[in-house]
This record gives C-alpha cells, structure tokens and sequence, in this order.
C-alpha cells in the first residue's frame, strides 16, 4: 500500500509518502518521500507555540511541501484532470487561502497512484489540526480515496518501527506485550501501558506541565531560545554537582504513575532569584541538575510500573526522546530491553503518523471524510 500522511498537530507541517505491507506483526515500510517545515523561527518570538501562527503557517506550506513530496515520490506526473473545483472549494472553505495553490496542483497532474491518507486528528492544537484535516479531505475528494484519522500520541509510539537511515523497518518478532510506551513530549507525559498494538491503557500522566514545556519554560528561565529541550541538553553536558543547586523529585514517592512538573519549573525560578546574579556555570549546574531531576523521577516511576505490570520492554517517544542523557539512563538503568526513536522521528513529524495509519488501515479504521473532525483532547485509551 502507498500512503500519503499529513501532520499539522503543533509547530511541524509535514507531509510523507510510505510504501507498507506485511500484518502488525511484521510490518514492512519503504520511504518514498518525507518533507517537513519547521515553524520554530515563527514561534521563537513568542517563546513557544502560538496557535493561529501555526494555523497560518500550515494553511501557507502544505500545498508546496504536498507538490514536493509527491514529485520526490516520483507520483506526480502533469496531465490534465477533470476536478470537481465547487467540491473542492466547498471543503475548503474554512481554510480559503489553500485553495488556489491546491486547484492548481490538482487541476495539473494524473491521480497518483496512492492507497489511503493517513491524517493526525488529534490530541493537539485545534486550529492547527483541522488545516490538516480539510487539507485530507480535499485531497481525498479529488483523488476518490479513503481518509484512516490518526492519534498523534500513537504515532509517537510506532515511530521506533523504523529505521529512517537505512530506509528499513526494524525487526519486531521479538516484541512483547505487554510493553511500556513513555510518551515525553511537549504536550504531553504519559506512561502508556501497550497490551497489543492498537490496545492501549493510559496508566499515567502529568497532572499540570508537560516534561517538554518544562524544559522549555526552565530555558526562558535561563535565557535561552525556544525550544528548551536542545539548550538545556547542551548546557548540562557541561554542568557539575553544585551544593548550592539542588531541586526537587516531584512525585517520586506517589504509589501512581503520574508526574508533576510545575512546581520542579517553579523551584527552578527561585533558586535563580535567590542566587542573584548567573554566572555561566551556574547556568550549566542548574541545566544539569534539572535535567537528573527529570531523569530521577522517568527511571523511578517505570521502574515501579515494569514490576507491577510484568513489562519486559519500553517504548519511548516524544520530543524529549531526542534527549541523549535521559537515552542513556533509559538504555543503561532499567535492565528491561529499550526502543527509542531515531533523532528525526523523535521531534513531530509524518512518518510516524503514515506507519499508524498503516496500523489504522489494516484494523479497519478508515473514516468517510464527515466522520473525521479534530480532537484536540484525543486520549490514546479512548
Ligand atoms: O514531540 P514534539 O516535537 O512536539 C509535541 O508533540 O509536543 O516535542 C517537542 C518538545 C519541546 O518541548 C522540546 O523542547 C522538546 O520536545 N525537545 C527536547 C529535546 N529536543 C526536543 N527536550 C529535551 N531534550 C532534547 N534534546
Ligand atoms: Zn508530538
């Protein structure tokens, strides 16, 4: 099967062609096209996302990034072809300034050979998700093909399926359920419990901040660029052990698995107060220290859920798996085997949504386009 996914639930608008086969148990994916345009220089003047920026700036790239991708796919091949324009426009309605870019495309090449669309409708930012979701929708009204929705959070868990460097799936005859997927992102922290692919149970989850918007709050703190995540990364590489930074293990000791991150960021703001003035290093030792804080609570609460649920493998996925000190105490402290995303499928992007939507099409969960809405809340266990 060849699917177009398309991606617009944050700061990322990506759209990629994958080739699948194979059942959920030994699938198989190709890449044929993959592009993605960041909007992080947009939303660095804000200091973390602004929802009708991204709106805007989805509705601006996703025909050229479509155009692209498909051309880089080798699917697009220019001949004439009778579209239904009023249909089309009708769709696109609450997102007009998408229109005339698409016609054209549309209006110019032969219906490329392609299976499904595979589209995230959720959790997210709502605006940013219908882009998405309308700009599907036209497509598939153009090309008569089937829409399969998408929930990011489960794209963030199959992103480790592959393995985007050699253009291969990895090897999943030894996965086994039930498995532990941390989902650390800038949205969201969750401890997902995976009882079989496409069987989750949420088992916890932060109660206020999002691990990522941690880190990205604790790097405004510190003066540093949005996002965070990288900095603070950076940064702590070359902290020490301070007597005079210490911050708290928020949640440790809770019997749930739910985390906390808020008052750890808020911790963060008054040590800085009372220290005064920043030295370099002082920066560095906070950086790291946050950083262990961090990591402390992940290894303690999965440690305590590998036992209770008789895990013996753990997914993680999520923008802040891109983080290569808590890689390192994931892959070196749990005694459990580990999977985690390559850098690139780490951070958002539509691979990992093409992947669960080849998971959706073979489960059958194809939608009719006036089924498919955005779900800015979509829990991953409902
Ligand atoms: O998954 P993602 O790209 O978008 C959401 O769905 O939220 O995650 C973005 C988050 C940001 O908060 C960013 O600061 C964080 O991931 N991040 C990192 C690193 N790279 C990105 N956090 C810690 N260390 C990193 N190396
Ligand atoms: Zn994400």
């Amino acid at each position: 099967m060849k699917i177009l996914s398309i991606e617009t639930s944050c700061d990322e608008t990506a759209i990629s062609i994958l080739e699948a086969s194979g059942d959920l148990q030994s699938p198989v994916f190709h890449v044929l096209a993959n592009n993605l345009i960041s909007q992080i220089e947009m939303h660095k003047e804000f200091g973390g996302v602004y929802p009708s920026v991204a709106k805007r700036e989805h509705a601006k790239n996703l025909p050229t990034v479509l155009e692209k991708t498909l051309k880089d796919a080798e699917l697009f091949t220019p001949e004439k072809n009778e579209i239904i324009e009023s249909d089309i426009e009708k769709i696109l309605e609450r997102e007009p300034e998408m229109t005339d870019k698409l016609l054209e495309i549309v209006k110019n090449m032969k219906r490329p050979d392609l299976d499904f669309i595979a589209v995230t409708t959720g959790p997210g930012l709502e605006p940013a998700l219908w882009v998405g979701i309308t700009f599907a929708k036209a497509l598939a009204n153009a090309w008569g093909l089937p829409i399969v929705p998408v929930n990011h959070m489960e794209g963030h868990i199959l992103s480790v399926l592959l393995n985007a460097k050699e253009n291969k799936s990895i090897d999943i005859s030894k996965i086994q359920f039930p498995l532990l997927s941390l989902l650390i992102s800038g949205g969201h922290s969750e401890l997902v419990l995976v009882k079989n692919w496409m069987e989750y149970e949420k088992i916890g989850q932060t109660v206020d901040d999002a691990v990522g918007e941690a880190f990205d709050k604790v790097a405004r703190i510190l003066g540093l660029p949005y996002p965070g995540g990288p900095e603070i990364s950076k940064l702590a590489k070359e902290g020490n052990e301070n007597e005079k930074i210490k911050l708290p293990r928020p949640m440790i000791k809770t019997e749930d698995y739910n985390f906390s991150f808020s008052g750890l960021k808020t911790a963060v703001l008054y040590l800085v107060r009372d220290l005064g003035e920043l030295t370099e290093q002082d920066k560095k030792d906070i950086a790291k220290e946050f950083q262990t804080a961090v990591g402390d609570v992940f290894i303690h609460k999965i440690k305590k859920a590998i036992k209770k649920y008789g895990a013996s493998q753990l997914i993680v996925g999520g923008g802040v798996a891109a983080n290569s000190y808590l890689r390192e105490r994931f892959t070196n402290e749990l005694g459990i085997n580990i999977f985690l995303p390559e850098h690139e499928l780490a951070t958002d992007n539509s691979l990992m949504i093409g992947i669960a939507g080849y998971f959706g099409a073979i489960s059958g969960k194809e939608k009719s386009p006036d089924e498919i809405r955005a779900h800015s809340n979509w829990s991953i266990d409902s």
